[in-house]
């Protein structure tokens, strides 16, 4: 089966370890296991409560414990309807697997994370795409989704917080999208791995799962929950997708690992400690951000409402693959290109690692755009 290669990974896995100022990072500052476990009150115990842990593959579609706490983070919702996965990579992989067959309709939206458009595409799928446009706050266009939406239509992908914009759609939206789903019986996916450190507020955004039958949520404990290492992700959806998802499941997971398994459990637990050290990063850095850009006339954005990333648009004409290969050359910085995500004219910024990394990251790009020609 044939794909597309994956942009950003392809570009992350390509220079993330060589820079000095990692911008283009999507996940908040990772947290330590000591900082984990300071937060829930564990220290010096931790290891009492993994060393008698017999590492067989332990709970098939993930603990009790953990997909308890999982649940926890979406009203109404049980442990019944949730499966734990590898990452949420794996989640979205799952579902794509699960529900489209050749002819099926997709519609996406873009720019969003690349699984979403180039998965069904490889299973046969037309994707039609919804283009979010700067000048509607990258938010989607709800005339233009009820026009691509037919009867061939399985499903609507969005990314909310969106990856790369930060573009957040609110309770009336995703409502509103929901009813344009069910006019045609389509599910709607929506990945949620930024879920919980919007710009304000301080409790979880509404999530699809909250609000459709027909809704299915893809979380993570990589990005909002800063602790990637796990490698631990999720789906929420009614029982009798997750049964079918199961049969896909087993032949590609078994389970996640024990230990994972077990700290994701214990940050869940713990969220709210670990929810407030992260909005802090991204709030803290995002005020930064925003003050900077006030004094860099060559680019504009739209001010992201969540997430990690945003993008920055610049009026060079060189294309973006360009712009970040110069500017990491000349000044060790690494952002992520528009194309890969196929906004050309922008690089993706990220707000959420350390303080440090985006220092060094404003510091580096100032002084190669002011060496920039128009
Ligand atoms: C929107 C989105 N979904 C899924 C993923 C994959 O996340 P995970 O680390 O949970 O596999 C990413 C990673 O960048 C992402 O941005």
């Amino acid at each position: 089966m044939k794909i597309e290669p994956f942009g950003i990974e392809m570009w992350m896995n390509e220079h993330e370890t060589r820079c000095l100022h990692n911008a283009a990072e999507s996940c908040v500052d990772s947290v330590t296991l000591a900082e984990l476990t300071a937060m829930a009150g564990k220290t010096g115990v931790l290891m009492d409560e993994l060393l008698p842990l017999k590492l067989t593959y332990g709970a098939i579609q993930g603990s009790a414990r953990l997909r308890r706490a999982i649940a926890a983070l979406y009203r109404g919702r049980t442990e019944d309807e949730v499966v734990v996965t590898h990452g949420a990579i794996g989640a979205n992989a799952l579902l794509y697997q699960t529900l489209i067959e050749p002819g099926d309709e997709v519609v996406a939206v873009v720019p969003t994370y690349q699984q979403h458009t180039s998965i069904p595409e490889s299973q046969g799928a037309e994707v039609k795409r919804l283009v979010l446009r700067e000048e509607e706050g990258y938010l989607p266009n709800l005339d233009e989704l009820a026009s691509l939406v037919t009867p061939r239509t399985r499903l609507i992908s969005l990314t909310n917080p969106n990856n790369p914009t930060g573009a957040l759609i609110d309770e009336a939206s995703l409502r509103a999208i929901a009813e344009i789903a069910a006019r045609h019986d389509a599910w709607v996916i929506c990945d949620e791995v930024y879920r919980g450190i919007n710009q304000t507020g301080d409790d979880l955004s509404p999530s699809i799962a909250e609000i459709s039958d027909k809704g299915v949520a893809v979380g993570s404990m990589s990005k909002a929950f800063a602790l990637a290492g796990l490698r631990l992700g999720w789906i929420v959806a009614p029982p009798e997708l997750l049964h079918r998802v199961m049969i896909h499941r087993d032949y590609d997971t078994i389970s996640v690992g024990a230990i994972d398994d077990h700290l994701a459990a214990i940050a869940l637990e713990n969220r709210d400690a670990l929810l407030a050290r992260n909005r802090d990063v991204v709030r803290t850095n995002l005020a930064r951000l925003a003050t900077w850009m006030e004094r860099e006339p060559r680019l504009s954005w739209v001010r992201p409402a969540g997430g990690t990333v945003t993008l920055l648009r610049y009026d060079a004409s060189i294309g973006s693959v360009e712009f970040c290969t110069r500017l990491l050359e000349k000044t060790g910085v690494l952002l992520a290109p528009g194309a890969a995500f196929g906004v050309e004219g922008t690089v993706r910024i990220g707000f959420g690692n350390g303080a440090a990394a985006l220092a060094g990251g404003l510091e580096g790009l100032s002084r190669f755009l002011r060496s920039l020609p128009t």
